[in-house]
């Protein structure tokens, strides 16, 4: 009924039945009840410090909030798709139970700037509670490092036998990206941290708020300076689910490697049972299920940051209801980046790398064929004609069925009188990474420094 509504003032016939199912967002902006109670309680605390409500009326507020948090916590609390959204269901249930002081809580409002503030503070939160997740993760990987990392594996460039590097090296990879993506969500947050509340409408109130103190309160870093701005940006949505996106981009290259390295023809890694699945027809199969989801939900991450984009491309100035579209896109990136990070941080102490098969892999693929060339070239030989003369070595190898380590000195030589018998521990592929010694390389004292460094950088950064 027209009159239910708390703008029903104006109308005088019910709203459309598939219009209010289509225009509620309660179904998923419930979610945001905490914010949405902690804004209310600093905006009544802040209007009654102003003198625009009575302190009796504040403090009405306040109890009756946390009384509707209690029951909203206690799974008693009754949603109505008729209140349209949170912030309505929570405002009409408080004046229900408390009478005209809830109806005085909206004074120098709108919902425009409340669910601005409500999204922010909520992303806000998630951010520092995914900041923990992305630090879980890089914490299993330093351990993972330093449980198995002495391993020697082929390092691969287009999927193709490169250079033999230690394991530990290649987990830091990923160490270093999960950083970089901790930063983003940093520097996201930086700018998600300033408070709308008070800009009403979208041009300001008449009423003599004090945005700065209600920032302060709900622990944003400052007021957002322009009215209008402040209830139609969702720049922080955009930037958030960009570096999500991201985020999942490596969820998604670990994940590829691990679907890769189970397969029987790597067979560089056993997951662990607790976190592989069986096949309903092939009695054998042992699936990477979660790496493959891993990978596949990054997808759905692409596809919010797109949503969100073009949500916004056309608006005008300010608030307009596509912006309720937001929601859905934000929470869904959030909790697919929660979910995966967690449980790559499980699944990856309970993998059970092979490191023997790593280190037979580098016997095949002559991957210490660069360590003979950096060989000549150190004697003097230019370095593209040391490399000419290599790959006529490894094709003579190929064509002979030989492996670079089996070589003697005498056939050495008959590629270039360079050679010495040095080169024969130069091409094992324990030489080969303990050579790569250059800053950032995979030489192990390198990897053990950078490991050391690694660690005392995640314990530094403040959680
Ligand atoms: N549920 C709405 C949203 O998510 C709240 C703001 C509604 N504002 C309005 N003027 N209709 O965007």
């Amino acid at each position: 009924m027209a009159q239910q509504k708390t703008w029903g003032g104006r109308f005088s016939e019910p709203t459309d039945a598939l219009v209010q199912r289509l225009n509620a967002s309660v179904g998923f902006d419930a979610r945001l009840h905490r914010e949405d109670v902690d804004g209310s309680i600093a905006h009544a605390r802040m209007l009654a410090q102003q003198g625009v409500l009575t302190t009796d009326d504040a403090a009405a507020i306040e109890t009756g909030l946390l009384a509707i948090r209690a029951q909203i916590d206690a799974g008693t609390f009754v949603w109505s798709e008729a209140l349209e959204d949170v912030h309505m269901n929570i405002e009409a249930r408080l004046t229900e139970a408390i009478g005209p002081a809830g109806a005085r809580l909206h004074t120098a409002r709108s919902r425009n700037d409340q669910v601005a503030t409500d999204i922010r503070l909520w992303l806000m939160r998630r951010i520092d509670a995914l900041d923990g997740a992305l630090r879980g993760l890089q914490s299993a990987l330093l351990d993972l490092a330093e449980r198995d990392g002495r391993a020697i594996l082929p390092g691969y460039t287009h999927l193709q036998r490169a250079q033999p590097i230690l394991l530990a090296h290649h987990l830091l990879a990923y160490f270093e990206m999960f950083d970089r993506d901790r930063g983003r969500l940093a520097d996201a947050r930086r700018r998600a941290a300033e408070s709308p509340l008070g800009a009403a409408a979208l041009a300001g109130t008449p009423f003599p708020v004090d945005r700065f103190a209600t920032a302060t309160a709900l622990g944003f870093e400052r007021p957002v300076r322009n009215s209008l701005d402040a209830v139609a940006d969702r720049d922080f949505a955009v930037e958030f689910t960009a570096a999500a996106a991201l985020a999942m981009v490596h969820l998604s290259r670990m994940g590829e490697e691990l679907v890769l390295w189970s397969s029987q023809e790597f067979a560089f890694v056993t997951l662990g049972d607790a976190f592989a699945t069986g096949s309903s027809i092939m009695p054998q199969k042992k699936n990477p299920d979660i790496p493959e989801l891993v990978r596949g939900k990054t997808g759905r991450v692409f596809g919010d940051l797109v949503a969100l984009l073009t949500v916004l491309k056309g608006l005008p100035l300010a608030y307009n209801k596509d912006l309720q579209e937001d929601k859905e896109a934000l929470f869904d990136a959030a909790d697919t980046l929660g979910d995966c990070l967690d449980v790559m941080a499980r699944l990856l102490p309970a993998c059970t790398f092979h490191p023997e098969r790593m280190r037979s892999a580098c016997d095949g693929g002559f991957v210490t064929a660069t360590d003979v060339a950096d060989y000549l070239a150190r004697r003097g030989v230019p370095f593209r004609e040391a490399h000419h003369v290599t790959g006529r070595l490894v094709g003579w190898c190929i064509a002979e069925q030989r492996t670079l380590p089996s070589l003697s000195l005498a056939e050495f030589r008959r590629f270039s009188e360079a050679f010495d018998e040095d080169i024969r521990t130069a091409v094992t592929v324990e030489a080969s990474v303990a050579a790569r010694t250059s800053y950032g390389g995979t030489a192990p004292d390198r990897v053990a420094a950078a490991l050391t460094e690694a660690r005392a950088r995640l314990s530094l950064q403040p959680a």
